[in-house]
């Protein structure tokens, strides 16, 4: 094999950033893996639109089944986002016995075990890095880097949205409207920016965290989730007056009772770590049994930060492509835990 070939679903503005990277960093990849690996079917939503993609188009397509079921890709890139259509292409094109790499959170937290289930079935991958915190390689350090310690909680500024605006509200004394419009220009919010404020698109990633962290099943209705839009800039002031900083943090818990995971505004202390992570950027501190702390912080979303994260996982199909194995990963229900109700 000197060639692996890819089939993009969404040239968004995640795809475009994959397009971009695999383009500008194709030599580089070609060394790491000694074959060369490109793009060869595109899918697009709209024909019409101007795309400022590195792609020609005789390569794109409306019709997904085209892409999915091309016997000639390796690797099938869902970035098209959404969640019915994105879930149907990821589990046919796993039926189809291809490696699969999304950046779904949404697809992710709802549907993530029964899809990696589906995945170890066929023997194949299904990696997912991208779907939280866009450029920290968090779900890798969960999977691989931390494997050898026992998690016992984690927390994270995971939505970026929410972060932008207590930053503006309490830096810069914008009122949360006008932090809002900026976070949607800058292209941070969700279409519907109510995911983002009343805690929810948090939650999924927290989903995912907890789920990988503790080895467990995790769904979205085990989260407790308290939304921001109370917060006031008065209450910004008066935490910063008993050095305090008020964020919106995941945490997620294990103790002899069981788990807990909650998304709530929180006062943090302002020597925490998180107390000073700021804007649009994302972080999540792990504390491990022997590891002790340890914090990843950078960019949650934006088109090369995300796209970096699918063209790591892409190279990781790729490996396992080459060594013709798959990889068992961690997520299924090894541990019974206890999720608990009760988070008074
Ligand atoms: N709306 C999300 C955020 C985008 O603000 O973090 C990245 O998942």
């Amino acid at each position: 094999r000197n060639e692996i070939s890819i089939g993009l679903l969404g040239l968004g503005t995640v795809g475009s950033g994959v397009a971009t990277i695999l383009q500008q960093h194709q030599e580089d990849l070609r060394h790491k893996l000694g074959v060369q690996v490109a793009i060869k079917k595109v899918l697009i939503k709209d024909t019409t639109k101007e795309r400022l993609s590195p792609l020609d188009s005789s390569i794109f397509t409306t019709d997904i089944e085209e892409v999915i079921n091309d016997p000639s890709l390796d690797i099938i890139v869902e970035v098209m986002g959404g969640m019915k259509g994105a879930k149907q292409a990821i589990e046919n094109a796993l039926r189809a016995g291809k490696q699969v790499v999304t950046a779904n959170k949404d697809v992710m937290a709802e549907h993530g075990h029964e899809l990696l289930k589906l995945a170890d079935e066929k023997k194949c991958d299904l990696f997912y890095e991208a779907s939280v915190a866009g450029g920290i390689p968090i779900i890798r350090t969960l999977e691989d880097g931390l494997a050898s310690d026992r998690i016992a909680g984690l927390m994270g500024i995971v939505n970026g949205t929410t972060n932008f605006i207590l930053t503006k509200m309490k830096q810069e004394n914008m009122s949360y409207e006008e932090a809002l419009v900026k976070a949607t220009e800058l292209g941070f919010a969700e279409a519907d920016p109510s995911s983002d404020v009343d805690g929810w698109d948090a939650a999924r990633k927290m989903v995912i965290l907890s789920s990988l962290a503790f080895s467990t099943e995790v769904r979205l209705e085990d989260v407790l989730v308290r939304g921001m839009k109370e917060i006031q800039a008065g209450d910004l002031q008066i935490a910063e007056g008993f050095g305090y900083t008020i964020k919106m943090v995941g945490s997620s818990n294990k103790d002899e009772d069981g788990i807990e995971v909650a998304v709530e505004p929180i006062l943090l202390p302002n020597l925490h770590p998180l107390a000073s992570v700021n804007n649009e950027f994302n972080a999540v501190y792990i504390h491990g049994e022997a590891v002790g702390e340890t914090m990843l912080y950078g960019p949650g979303a934006g088109s090369l930060p995300t796209a970096t994260s699918v063209v790591s996982d892409i190279i990781a199909a790729c490996r396992n492509l080459l060594l013709e194995v798959n990889g068992k990963r961690l997520h299924a229900a090894q541990h019974d835990l206890v999720i608990k109700e009760d988070k008074s």
